[in-house]
């Protein structure tokens, strides 16, 4: 694919940003009085809605000021967790490198912290650290940016916010604005564009600049001229933001009926909606428990669709919908929600086979499986094997549980663990197997397995 036209015709310096000339002007004003020493307000709030240049902006920002910067995401737990581990060295006089380790500022220059996300800087109200967060801010010896769409949520968490940093608005960009930076990207691609679609996908982005440049790169794409009737594949992106508030409403609903009637406008049938949301399951939800409830849930629904169409009784639909929509979103405990996800398009995992035994082994597997996970065979080799086979890889008592209930053998293992049917490893695993399952050792293993740990005897049910 051809590089991102968002990603390429990023504003490399403040001046190169469109409109929002106060914001850019307060920004430059603020990074200028770090000169004498950090000033009173040690960070920036950039607030608002997506794709209008906040995150640009800033790293306009440290290249106009030859500053380094770091970026973090707040709605990633591992950077919360860097963030509060240069909250916890509580230095002020350091800076950091990239990957969070302080290095002496004698050595270094200063660095602007980028913190993206940071509607879930504090995650939940209980979460202990905001205090910590609080407090670098306020003695911070670095400048700071905090990148939020919604700034009520951030100073209803932390009041103590509003007064440390100072608030700068993005505004949605108006349609000229983006006429004009669709119209210069057209002419450096050298694509004849009718001004009146130029109009129209400004028009249809509503303000998003990022919304508007994606129209045109997909419209484009290929071509050397574009037709009024181009714009017609608009329709396309309209549907998908549909989709999109959707799914955003899904997953944030609390209770079975909001989730579900989150979903009832949308035209598409339960199992073209099942594929959107496990697609999603994984940017939407972070810890192990969510995510084993929210496929648990999902995997149900996945049992009545299978009844719906083998019986044609369509009334099961209403028992899937409710599994894969409440059952699935209320999986959420607690986390945070991300504050931006871009729901993708299902990607179905083709397992790409590297030889006939090759296949013949996966078929193997999945003949067995698919009657276990009531599903196909086809379906245990696009979406099951290849979780499968990085989880056995790792558990080896989940794939011993797995291999007495379901009857995998010698060659199965080797398929999962991409090893040797005689290796060691599956020798090994396959002699636990027997010992579960109360089987003898075969004569000429005898002595071999004798007197290994064997491990508890566990059941599928117990993972
Ligand atoms: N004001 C702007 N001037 C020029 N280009 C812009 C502007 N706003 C957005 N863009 C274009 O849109 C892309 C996305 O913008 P950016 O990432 O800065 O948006 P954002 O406000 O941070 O959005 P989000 O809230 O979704 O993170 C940029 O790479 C750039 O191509
Ligand atoms: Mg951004």
């Amino acid at each position: 694919m051809q590089e991102e036209w968002t990603e390429k015709y990023r504003p490399s310096s403040l001046s190169q940003v469109i409109g929002n000339d106060s914001a850019v002007r307060a920004m430059r004003r603020w990074a200028e009085s770090w000169s004498k020493g950090p000033p009173r307000s040690r960070a920036l709030v950039l607030r608002g809605e997506p794709g209008i240049g906040k995150t640009s902006s800033a790293l306009a920002l440290a290249r106009d000021m030859s500053w380094d910067y770091i970026e973090m995401n707040a709605s990633d737990h591992r950077n919360a967790a860097s963030i509060r581990k240069v909250a916890g060295a509580g230095s002020t006089s350091q800076t950091f490198t990239l990957d969070g380790d302080f290095m002496s500022s004698s050595h270094g220059k200063r660095k602007l912290v980028i913190i993206d996300e940071a509607d879930n800087l504090f995650g939940r109200e209980d979460y202990g650290g905001a205090k910590e967060i609080v407090e670098t801010i306020r003695n911070s010896g670095q400048p700071i940016v905090l990148i939020v769409n919604d700034y009520s949520e951030l100073s209803r968490k932390s009041p103590a916010i509003r007064q440390l940093a100072e608030k700068v608005d993005f505004r949605r960009l108006d349609s000229k604005a983006i006429v004009g930076l669709l119209g210069s990207i057209a002419e450096k691609e050298n694509v004849r564009v009718p001004q009146r679609l130029l109009e129209q996908i400004a028009e249809n982005a509503g303000g998003d600049m990022r919304a508007a440049v994606n129209d045109l790169q997909m419209m484009v794409e290929g071509k050397t001229a574009l037709e009024p009737a181009d714009g017609d594949a608009m329709g396309k992106r309209n549907q998908e933001k549909s989709l999109a508030t959707c799914l955003r409403a899904m997953f944030g609903a609390k209770t079975l009926r909001e989730a579900r009637d989150a979903t009832l406008d949308l035209d598409m049938t339960p199992d073209e909606l099942e594929k959107w949301i496990e697609e999603s399951i994984p940017a939407e939800l972070r810890t192990a428990e969510e995510l084993s409830l929210a496929f648990d849930s999902l995997s149900r629904s996945d049992v009545y669709l299978g009844q719906t169409r083998r019986l044609q009784h369509y009334g099961l639909w209403a028992y899937a919908k409710e599994m894969m929509t409440g059952g699935v979103s209320l999986s959420r405990r607690g986390t945070p929600r991300p504050a931006h996800v871009e729901y993708r398009f299902p990607s179905h995992f083709i397992v790409l086979s590297r030889a006939k035994g090759f296949r013949a082994a996966r078929d193997s597997v999945s003949s067995k499986l698919a009657g276990f996970l009531h599903t196909s065979r086809r379906c245990v080799n696009e979406s099951a094997l290849p979780y499968l086979a990085a989880i056995s890889k790792n558990d080896h008592d989940l794939l011993v549980a797995l291999c007495s209930e379901t009857g995998l053998d010698e060659g199965d293992v080797a398929y999962l663990l991409d090893a040797d049917p005689d290796s060691k490893e599956v020798d090994e695993i396959m002699s636990r197997v027997r010992s579960v399952k109360g089987i003898a050792e075969p004569d000429d293993k005898t002595g071999k397995g004798r007197g290994r740990p064997r491990g508890p005897k566990r059941g599928i049910a117990d993972f």
